[in-house]
């Protein structure tokens, strides 16, 4: 309900330009997205690799709506991965497909894709498709699918609170590669999404559970949830194949350290890009203590 309250009052024309044309609203931005160039991320990204943190680079954007701007996003990949090869950089990349071209031409997304598992393979690391609206679901997952089968290093993230997504995971689990398991960011409606947290909670640990106990894949946790990491820590005990742990750049920044120092591979996810505004969106319908960070900057408190 907050959710999609916070995600309806955030589409609107003044409260973006509030956002992105004032310095309050750029402060914000600052704590969640590393700069708006591939130097800013790179820098972000061996910083968090000297305190023992891995990365997932993603270069913001999502829904273009012309056949340029997919081409243009899909090179900024290719530039990240000569990145991450060329500064030594324990990274590897997330991408939204809707921002390679999914919705505009599928076909053109699917070899976005392919060209950047290629180039991530160049340089020895993975991909992983990020999970957008499920009016996307199908075609994220085709594509991961024929992707994975061609060239193995990729990944996709699946969403708890979608009801699709234990026979979902039965599916793709074979094809190895990794999984991240998240709650779900977008609004969704209830015949097809949980609505309450404690269900979405539930629906989480299930499949985690399952995750763990599937050695034919590399599981990525990815909540800032104590509640949600207890059963997956309990679980690591007995795991002999890789898992990790992935947070948000900027949230539980002193849980990542305290994992990572616990011993256990921690991933933060490093947005980064002009393109930042939906992305601040869903951080702060997720939180909206956000907000009031936010409306405190706004009148300089
Ligand atoms: P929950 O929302 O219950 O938060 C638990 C606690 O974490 C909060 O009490 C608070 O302390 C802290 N916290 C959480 N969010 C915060 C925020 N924005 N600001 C400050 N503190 C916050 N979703 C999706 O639909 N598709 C995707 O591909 C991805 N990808 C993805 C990658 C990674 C690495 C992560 C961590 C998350 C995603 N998500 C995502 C987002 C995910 O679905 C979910 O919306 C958020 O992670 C918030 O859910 P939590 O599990 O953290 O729990």
């Amino acid at each position: 309900m907050i959710r999609a309250a916070v995600l309806a009052v955030t589409e609107r024309s003044w409260t973006r330009k509030l956002v992105t044309e004032t310095k309050p609203g750029r402060l914000v931005a600052e704590r969640f997205v590393a700069g708006e160039t591939l130097e800013s991320a790179v820098a972000v990204t061996r910083a968090l690799n000297e305190e023992g943190l891995k990365v997932s680079l993603d270069h913001l954007g999502e829904h273009v709506t012309s056949v340029e701007e997919a081409i243009s996003a899909k090179d900024a990949y290719l530039s990240c991965a000569a990145a991450i090869s060329d500064a030594g950089l324990d990274a590897n990349l997330s991408v939204k497909l809707t921002q390679l071209g999914m919705g505009l031409d599928d076909g053109m997304a699917a070899d976005h894709v392919h060209e950047i598992a290629l180039a991530a393979a160049r340089v020895g690391t993975s991909v992983t498709i990020d999970m957008e609206e499920a009016v996307y679901t199908d075609t994220t997952i085709g594509i991961f699918e024929n992707a994975q089968k061609e060239h193995g290093n990729l990944g996709i993230a699946i969403q708890a609170y979608l009801l699709r997504s234990a026979s979902d995971l039965d599916r793709i689990i074979p094809l190895g590669g990794h999984i991240r398991l998240c709650k779900g960011a977008y609004a969704e409606p209830e015949d097809i999404a949980y609505q309450g947290a404690s269900e979405v909670d539930r629906s989480f640990d299930r499949l985690s559970a399952l995750l763990m106990s599937s050695p034919q894949t590399k599981p990525a946790i990815a909540s800032h949830d104590d509640a949600r990491l207890e059963p997956v820590l309990a679980a690591a005990g007995s795991r002999t194949a890789p898992w990790e742990f992935q947070m948000l750049y900027g949230v539980r920044r002193a849980r990542q350290r305290e994992l990572t120092a616990a011993g256990h591979d921690m991933r933060v996810y490093v947005p980064y890009g002009e393109a930042w505004y939906p992305y601040l969106t869903r951080r702060m319908a997720e939180r909206p203590a956000n907000l009031t960070f936010f409306a405190r900057a706004l009148i300089g408190k």
